[in-house]
């Protein structure tokens, strides 16, 4: 399916990847509907998308069906990025994240069924693998999630694919790994990347929650929406698949990055109790989207955490050194 000239909509669509997103789109010539209820997402994000006459924006709750069949007449595809995103927030709040995660999706996939959406790409998580053992991590494993939040990002998927099965909509469930980048906030909540930004910009100290050994397998957020535009591109029949830089860094390891990269060798690691709910060890095979939509990430953590900080120091005229 060639995405210029057909009818999109993004739940999210003033989040992080969301609006990211939102703008490639428009980029390749797609009418796009932004739906997001402005909780987390920010206007400020589709400032650009909001100048353009090829893009709508609906301000409202994935939770309210009606809400979504008016929203999504006459779409084509629909991306939904539209969650409650972090692990430890899901442990303080089980009941939100099931609303927003697993609801919402139901919702969605059922605005899709009522509206003949044609395809539905959904924003999955490689928190669904939990502690499993063998590293890098394939598709084809045991689903053991630790937090509230890998649940529900497992019921989504399964809902995915159930939906697939039984009703004939095209979906893919894409397994993203620890995405970073332009628009990604620095709060409580937020990806550590951003987190650990802020404080560099405040001289803080960095702080690990753990010893340090954890390591993730951070993925700058345009290869995230390569991997999407490719999965939308392709034929979907509810498949599973990660999408990830495949290079994983230690949280020490990527904390030295970030102090070096920024110049700010001053400043301390400090090390805090781990945090209940978190994975150890989030590594991804991605030998299944290569293979399936020939993704190939452009960015490995060091070129895209470069590109984030260059971004984030001309948007907001920070006093940022960044060591090329
Ligand atoms: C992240 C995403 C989640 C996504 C998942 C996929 C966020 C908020 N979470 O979860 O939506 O589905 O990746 O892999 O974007 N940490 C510190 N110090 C800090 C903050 C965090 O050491 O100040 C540690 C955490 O304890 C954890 C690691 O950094 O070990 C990553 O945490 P975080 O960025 O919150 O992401 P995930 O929980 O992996």
């Amino acid at each position: 399916m060639d995405l210029k000239n057909k009818s999109i909509a993004v739940t999210g669509a003033a989040g992080f990847i969301g609006s990211n997103l939102v703008d490639h789109l428009l980029e390749m010539g797609a009418d796009v509907v932004g739906i997001d209820n402005l909780f987390n997402g920010r206007l400020e994000n589709l400032e650009s998308a909001l100048k353009s006459k090829q893009f709508r924006f609906y301000k409202g709750d994935i939770r309210d069906l009606n809400f979504l069949l008016e929203v999504t007449t006459n779409i084509d595809v629909l991306f939904h990025e539209a969650a409650f995103t972090s692990v430890p927030q899901s442990i303080l709040m089980p009941e939100s994240c099931n609303d927003i995660n697993v609801k919402g999706v139901l919702n969605v996939l059922n605005a899709a069924r009522k509206n003949d959406i044609e395809k539905v790409l959904f924003a999955s998580s490689a928190s669904v693998y939990g502690d499993t053992p063998v590293l890098p991590k394939r598709e084809d494993m045991k689903r053991e999630p630790k937090s509230p939040y890998g649940v529900s990002k497992m019921a989504g998927e399964a809902y995915m694919q159930v939906y697939y099965t039984v009703y004939g909509i095209k979906t893919t469930s894409l397994r993203y790994f620890n995405v970073f980048g332009p628009r990604q906030k620095d709060s409580p909540y937020s990806g550590v990347i951003a987190i650990w930004l802020g404080k560099i910009l405040r001289n803080e100290n960095l702080i690990i929650f753990g010893d340090g050994e954890n390591s993730r397998d951070f993925t700058y957020v345009k290869d995230v929406i390569k991997a999407n535009i490719l999965a939308a591109e392709h034929d979907a029949k509810g498949e599973i698949m990660n999408v990830s830089c495949n290079n994983p860094i230690s949280l020490t390891n990527l904390a030295k990055l970030m102090l070096k990269i920024t110049d700010k060798q001053e400043l301390k690691i400090e090390f805090a109790d781990p945090r209940p709910g978190d994975i150890l060890h989030s590594y991804g095979d991605i030998s299944l989207a290569k293979k399936d939509i020939q993704f190939e990430p452009d960015y490995d953590q060091e070129s895209g955490l470069k590109e984030y900080l260059t971004w984030y120091k001309n948007k907001y005229k920070v006093d940022l050194n960044i060591i090329q």
